[in-house]
């Protein structure tokens, strides 16, 4: 479909909701209390987390903002809340097992962190980071080289949303021949952040130029659209993609 014609669909297909443990593991979410935009407070979190494993998931690698305008989080304070968010969960008996890693915008004060080796990483050191909406940054390249220089493996996040790229969707697929790994926000299927996203995440998915799916969790609202997503075939289709790095986590 054009992306015309995914802008201004008309009649859609809903299917059984798919079920989410195939991925097994979250890889994008704002889970630690009272430390960036997403969950409040401790009772915020659990619910939250209790909703991500009832949709299936087992394991949570939660990711609060590191900004250097807004959200000045440093490995010490998302650790800390980390582990008392680990201290509830088990006090709670939820099973689930939650780590944690960060989103890092790519501003003034990411590439010194890079080579001052102090980024969370998951996995197999990846690293994710966003970009900011309004322009793709002139640094983007020397972070990128910079990151794989220092061993770490690039994880770009929710990479349909940035406006910049909407019609340039070759730049997503140079970025990843790279090395970069892209990921996609589920609830980007259901329109929520706007059609062209929609449209570009579809896009992802039907080139298979795609490795990790996240909910981006920040608030209940979306658990709702994750329910709302489970229905959609793009949805069905992503999480049978070959090589998802969410299932070897
Ligand atoms: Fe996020």
């Amino acid at each position: 479909m054009s992306l015309f014609g995914k802008i201004f669909r008309k009649k859609e297909i809903e299917l059984e909701p798919c079920d989410l443990s195939i991925l097994g593991t979250d890889v994008h979410s704002h889970l630690i209390p009272g430390i960036d935009d997403g969950a409040k407070n401790m009772d915020d979190s659990l619910i939250l987390i209790r909703a991500l494993v009832e949709l299936g998931y087992k394991k949570i690698i939660t990711t609060p903002h590191v900004m250097c305008d807004y959200y000045r989080n440093t490995p010490e304070i998302i650790l800390g809340g980390l582990s008392e968010l680990q201290k509830k969960i088990k006090e709670e008996n939820i099973e689930v097992e939650i780590s944690a890693a960060a989103e890092y915008n790519l501003d003034a004060d990411f590439e010194p962190k890079i080579s001052n080796n102090e980024l969370l990483t998951f996995g197999e050191k990846y690293v994710l980071f966003e970009l900011p909406f309004m322009q793709e940054p002139p640094n983007l390249g020397s972070a990128i080289f910079e990151m794989q220089t220092n061993g770490y493996i690039p994880v770009l996040a929710h990479a349909e949303r940035y406006p910049f790229w909407f019609h340039d969707f070759q730049k997503i697929m140079d970025l990843r021949e790279r090395g970069v790994k892209i990921q996609l926000n589920i609830n980007s299927l259901t329109g929520y952040y706007g059609p062209e996203v929609r449209a570009v995440g579809e896009r992802l998915i039907d080139e298979s130029c795609l490795d990790l799916l996240g909910s981006d969790c920040h608030h209940y609202g979306h658990i709702e659209l994750l329910n709302q997503a489970r229905k959609k075939p793009y949805l069905h289709r992503a999480i049978e993609i070959p090589g998802l790095i969410n299932k070897e986590l």
